[in-house]
C-alpha cells in the first residue's frame, strides 16, 4: 500500500523534477552567458528547484527500501539509479548554494546544473515509466 503510494508519487514526481531542472538549467545558463547579476527570480528558482529534487531524493530512498524491483536484485534500481540521481541532487544543491553566494551569475554554476540533468536524464527509466 505504501509502496503502491510512494511508486506513484515518485513517478509523477519525476515530472516536475525534469521540467524545474530543465528550467533551472536553461535561465542560469542564460544569467551565466549574459553575465547577469543574481536576482530575486533566479534566486526563487533555485530555491524551488532544490525544493522540488529534495521531496524526489526523499520518495526514492524510502523506494529504495521496499520496492520489488530492489529486493529482486535488478542492478539498475539497486545501484545505478540511487547513485547517479544522488549525484545528480547533489550537484544540482551545490549550484544552488554556489547561486546563493556570487554576485554575478558564474559559469560554474552552469556547468553543476547542466551535469547534474545529464546524470538525471540518463538514469530515468524511460522505457518502464509510466505504463
Ligand atoms: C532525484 C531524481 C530522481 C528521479 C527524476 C527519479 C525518477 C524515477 C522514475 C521516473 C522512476 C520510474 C517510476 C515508474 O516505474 O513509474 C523511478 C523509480 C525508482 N526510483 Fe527514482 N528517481 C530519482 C531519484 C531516486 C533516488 C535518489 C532513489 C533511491 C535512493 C530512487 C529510487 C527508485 C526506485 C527504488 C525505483 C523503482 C521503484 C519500483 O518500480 O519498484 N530514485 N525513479
Ligand atoms: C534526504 C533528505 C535531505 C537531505 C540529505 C537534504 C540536504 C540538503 C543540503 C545538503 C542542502 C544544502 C544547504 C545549502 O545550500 O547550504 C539542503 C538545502 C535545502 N533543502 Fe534539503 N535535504 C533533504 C530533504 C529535503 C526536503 C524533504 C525538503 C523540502 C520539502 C528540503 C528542502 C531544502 C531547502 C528549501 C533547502 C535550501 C535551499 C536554498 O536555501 O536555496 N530538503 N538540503
Amino acid at each position: 500500500m505504501l509502496y503502491k503510494i510512494l511508486l506513484h508519487f515518485h513517478s509523477g514526481w519525476a515530472y516536475l523534477t525534469i521540467l524545474m531542472g530543465v528550467m533551472f538549467l536553461i535561465i542560469v545558463g542564460f544569467y551565466a552567458l549574459n553575465r547577469r547579476a543574481r536576482d530575486k527570480f533566479v534566486r526563487k528558482l533555485g530555491l524551488f528547484t532544490i525544493i522540488t529534487f529534495h521531496v524526489q531524493l526523499v520518495t526514492g530512498a524510502i523506494l529504495y527500501f521496499i520496492s520489488p524491483k530492489v529486493e529482486s536484485g535488478d542492478t539498475f534500481y539497486v545501484l545505478e539509479h540511487p547513485i547517479m540521481m544522488f549525484t545528480a541532487v547533489l550537484l544540482m544543491t551545490v549550484a544552488n548554494s554556489k547561486l546563493k553566494k556570487e554576485k554575478i551569475v558564474g559559469i560554474v554554476t552552469m556547468l553543476l546544473a547542466l551535469v547534474a540533468m545529464i546524470c538525471l536524464l540518463v538514469m530515468i527509466p524511460w522505457g518502464e515509466w509510466s505504463k
